[in-house]
């Protein structure tokens, strides 16, 4: 009996042992509802992008009354306690502050917050009472402000992740912050701006396996000993712009496997010694100051996938590497030369190839056209000759060739399809003709041809393929002449006129939904000689330059609502301008320069007109200005030059303050500047040329007065040019297009053509007109203008002597007036005057004694 019930006893005592032992213990009440309390105190977004699953959703007391079975919830088998947190990509929106119950998690040994929107809040004090830490994760959620220094007490913590994606949290000290977390194996403080020395402390962190503190300000000297960390496989210290530092020689043995000193003024010679980093997969060098030789022991970097050495100075040729796992290799814009080494049948794996911009010289390796898994290969501004082979290249989707010797392409009975090949640029490739393979390509959205040799018709098989794809064409600079058959062959597909402006489409989506429009937006067939009916620009068009050709019949250009930039320059325009272009609001860049344009300007600019620029210089146009110009705020640069315009001074356009040149020379403007009553502003102007008209009264000093931006000399960089620059584009390319004022103007005594103007060259020309009385002595207050013409005109009275304060004054022509007096002796301060012509007047006395003036010839003194 006795021992019936010890066996019964003992029994039961085993079930409740191994009862205890199966069951989970409960979480604790007070933690359970700490979690729940954190959960409240936010906002749960799950369109969000960083948003991937809500964890917290599921969070209920009542449901699952245990917290630790809940979603992201870790606690210790034996005690209950909540010891993990990962709410990473977890979609809360709210701020956490240092009251937040989060705090009250006392037993938390991993802490994941990565990915949520704190709301650019601050990180609250709190942490460092959280004592047991040694995983926290607080990366990409907005937080803002400094990094609370209380963090820096969780000693125990072998992993910190705080790195920002937004660049907005700070960290005054981080050799302070980092001094007693000797226990870290990963830290990641990318992006925190720290504008500090590189904290030589973390030399002594021997448990690190990565080390991550890109784009942290980091200066100083970069302490070689980290390299030597027994542990280390991943140090990425990029983008810290003066960080400076040298890799030193590499011991075999190294664990390192992913190195990043990109964007740094790192300044060496690679090591010979770096093959002994056999781990290494990942080399990152790109921008920074390295130089001297690509040692030959890269070919025994075997693991190697990823190398990117662009835009250093390294010179030299590269020796043969086998290396089978690279998949990446960037070498561009260094000082490489001599032949490319022909092992490229050893790099299969090779998916990007970038060498452009060396001195790379001789044949292109047939081996490179073995490279099946090529995808994007760049090979731009070189000196490399050879035949193009892309047959067996079928995953290409961007090839550059520009400013290489190459005689393209195949001359092989090569008919297959690149099915990816969406970018191709050929500039400057010594081309004869299209080549054939364009004709079986059908994703092609950027081609490139210009600045070749190529003559004839533009063939329609170009784009067979592609009409629906090509959004960016260039065959600018050849010799085209036609579209064959004498039809316009832009590669359109068939469309009755749809209205698409202010709408952004995609290949992407175009492939997708097989939307079949025209989304061709960037068009340069300038400088060819085509001799057509000009082609109506596609409907998505935000870039159309046809200038320098033959066109002769300009057709309805409005079909294009979504244009900025129009350029018909120089071609043989007949007719009038059709007031449509008034609808297209866009436009920022109207040149139609340099025609045979009849009838008045069309008066269509509606409010809000874009307009930058408009250069109708050239042609034959007549009637008065048109008002509604008014309306573009915009205007910078307005030049009607050469035209048969009939009209008074147009004093409104001084309504249009950002106007910095005014071109108004040779026509029939007439009738006095000002009245008594006038005012004007102005104030940027740097270039006014009224020459050439039938301009009369008296001499329009308050005009010049307002000529503010004449007043000062700015420290402006002569090489700086007045330009208007667009952006625009479809969503996957963006163009910024910069259009510099072209523009003739009179320098010293010759009429020249600018296709460039420096900001610092301020003119006025008033010559050739009809002003009378006398020159004020206010003109003296135009600082810095270079050139002054005022000849040919009816002035009396003195030259003022305030002249003398134009100082940088190069050009000054007040011949054929009538003055009277002496030359003001103070020119001669004029140490920048190149030129000078006061002939023809009723001067007298002795001429200014100075360097310059001893080099004037005769005829231009009285
Ligand atoms: C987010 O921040 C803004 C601005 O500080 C504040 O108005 C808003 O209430 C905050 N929202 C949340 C959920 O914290
Ligand atoms: C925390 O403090 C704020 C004021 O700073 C208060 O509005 C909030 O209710 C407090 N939250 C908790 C959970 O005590
Ligand atoms: C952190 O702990 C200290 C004492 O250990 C306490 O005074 C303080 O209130 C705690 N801070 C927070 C934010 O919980
Ligand atoms: C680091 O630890 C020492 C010793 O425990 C302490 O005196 C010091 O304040 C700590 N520094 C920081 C920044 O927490
Ligand atoms: C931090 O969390 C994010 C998101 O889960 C993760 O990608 C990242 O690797 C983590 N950082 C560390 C150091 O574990
Ligand atoms: C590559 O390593 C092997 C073995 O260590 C060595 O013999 C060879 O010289 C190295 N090659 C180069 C190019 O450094
Ligand atoms: C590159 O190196 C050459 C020769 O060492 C030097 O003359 C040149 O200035 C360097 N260029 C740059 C951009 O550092
Ligand atoms: C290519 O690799 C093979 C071994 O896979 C080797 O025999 C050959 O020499 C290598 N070729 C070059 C040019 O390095
Ligand atoms: C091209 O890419 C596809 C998909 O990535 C892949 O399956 C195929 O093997 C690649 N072709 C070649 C020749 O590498
Ligand atoms: C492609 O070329 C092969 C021979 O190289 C030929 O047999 C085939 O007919 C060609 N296909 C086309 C569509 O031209
Ligand atoms: C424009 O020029 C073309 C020939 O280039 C001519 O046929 C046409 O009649 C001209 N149009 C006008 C309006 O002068």
């Amino acid at each position: 009996m006795a021992s019936l019930l010890h066996a019964l006893l003992s029994r039961i005592v085993l079930l409740l042992m191994i009862h205890t032992l199966l069951a989970k213990p409960l979480c604790h009440p007070d933690e359970s509802s700490a979690l729940m309390e954190f959960k409240r105190s936010f906002q749960i977004t799950t369109a969000e992008f960083r948003c991937i699953y809500p964890k917290v959703q599921s969070w209920s007391p009542n449901r699952h009354g245990d917290c630790c079975l809940w979603d992201g919830v870790e606690c210790d088998k034996a005690s209950g306690h909540v010891v993990g947190l990962d709410l990473s990509n977890g979609c809360l929106f709210g701020t956490i502050t240092s009251n937040t119950s989060l705090f009250h998690l006392l037993h938390l040994e991993s802490l994941n917050l990565a990915f949520n929107d704190f709301n650019s809040s601050s990180i609250p004090y709190g942490f460092g009472n959280l004592s047991r830490l040694q995983y926290l994760n607080l990366s990409g959620s907005e937080f803002s402000g400094k990094v609370p220094l209380d963090i820096s007490r969780l000693a125990r913590l072998t992993s910190l992740d705080l790195s920002s994606k937004w660049a907005s949290l700070e960290m005054p000290n981080i050799e302070n912050f980092v001094q007693n977390l000797t226990m870290l194996r990963e830290l990641d403080l990318s992006l925190i701006s720290m504008p500090s020395p590189f904290p030589h402390i973390l030399a002594n962190f021997s448990s690190l396996k990565s080390l991550v503190l890109s784009n942290c300000g980091l200066h100083g000297e970069f302490p070689v000993s980290i390299f030597q960390l027994p542990k280390l496989e991943v140090l990425d210290i990029s983008y810290n712009e003066n960080l400076s530092g040298f890799i030193p020689e590499q011991q075999r043995g190294n664990p390192l496997k992913s190195l990043s000193l990109a964007g740094t003024i790192f300044s060496s010679s690679l090591p010979s010694s770096l093959s002994n980093l056999s781990q290494l997969a990942y080399l990152a060098l790109q921008g920074s100051k390295f130089i001297g030789q690509i040692p030959a022991s890269f070919a025994n970097l075997t693991q190697l996938s990823y190398l990117d050495l662009s835009n250093n100075n390294f010179t030299g040729g590269i020796s043969h590497w086998h290396l089978p796992k690279l998949n990446y290799l960037n070498l561009s814009v260094n000082q490489l030369s001599g032949a490319l080494p022909f092992s490229f049948e050893n790099l299969t794996q090779l998916a990007v190839l970038d060498l452009s911009l060396n001195n790379w010289q001789g044949e292109i390796p047939n081996s490179l056209w073995e490279l099946k898994n090529l995808e994007y290969l760049a090979l731009q501004h070189n000196s490399l000759s050879g035949t193009v082979d892309l047959h067996k290249l079928e995953n290409l989707t961007t090839l550059f060739l520009d400013f290489n010797n190459i005689s393209f392409i195949s001359k092989t009975k090569f008919n297959a399809t690149l099915p990816k090949l969406s970018t191709l640029s050929l500039v400057s490739c010594n081309l004869h003709e299209f080549p054939r393979f364009l004709g079986y390509l059908n994703g092609l959205e950027c081609v490139d041809l210009s600045n070749n040799k190529i003559r004839g018709s533009i063939p329609t098989w170009m784009w067979n393929g592609s009409k629906e794809t090509l959004m960016n064409m260039d065959l600018s600079h050849n010799f085209l002449t036609d579209f064959g058959n004498s039809h316009i062959n832009l590669p359109l597909p068939q469309l009755t006129y749809m209205d698409l402006s202010h709408n952004l489409f995609t290949s992407f989506l175009n492939k997708q939904i097989n939307l079949a429009l025209p989304i061709l937006t960037y068009l340069d067939i300038s400088s060819n000689l085509l001799e057509t009916a000009l082609p109506s620009p596609p409907p998505l068009a935000r870039y159309y330059n046809f200038s320098n050709n033959l066109f002769g019949d300009i057709q309805s250009i409005c079909r294009a609502r979504s244009l900025f930039i129009l350029d018909l320059s120089i071609n043989s325009l007949n007719g009038t301008i059709t007031s449509c272009l008034g609808n297209i609001v866009s436009l920022t860049i109207l040149n139609l320069g340099r025609n045979k344009l009849e009838g008045m300007i069309p008066h269509a600019y509606p409010k809000g007109c874009a307009l930058r620029i408009i250069d109708l210089t050239n042609n034959r146009l007549q009637g008065p200005m048109p008002r509604s110009l008014v309306n573009c705020p915009m205007l910078e640069y307005l030049n009607l030059g050469y035209n048969q315009i009939h009209d008074g001074f147009p004093s409104w356009l001084s309504k249009l303050t950002e106007l910095r040149a005014i071109i108004l020379k040779s026509n029939k403007f007439y009738g006095p500047i000002e009245t008594y009553q006038s005012q004007f502003n102005f104030s940027s102007l740097h270039i006014m040329d009224l020459s050439n008209n039938a301009f009369n009264g008296d001499f329009p000093s308050k005009l010049l007065q307002s000529f503010h931006a004449m007043k000062e000399i700015v420290g402006q960089d002569q090489l700086e040019y007045m330009n208007a620059s667009q952006r625009f584009g479809l969503l996957l390319y963006t163009y910024k297009k910069v259009v510099d004022y072209e523009m003739k103007l009179m320098n010293k005594g010759t009429e020249r053509e600018y296709s460039k103007v420096p900001y610092a060259l301020k003119e006025i020309d008033l010559s050739n007109n009809k002003f009378e009385g006398c020159i004020p002595d206010s003109v003296g207050d135009l600082k810095s203008l270079v050139f002054l013409n005022l000849s040919n005109n009816i002035l009396s009275c003195f030259i003022p002597p305030s002249l003398a304060n134009l100082i940088v004054l190069e050009s000054l022509d007040l011949s054929r007036n009538k003055l009277l007096g002496e030359i003001p002796q103070q020119l001669a301060q004029l140490t920048f005057l190149s030129s000078f012509d006061v002939s023809h007047n009723q001067l007298f006395g002795p001429i200014p004694r100075g360097s310059q003036f001893n080099t004037f010839g005769a005829s231009h003194l009285p």
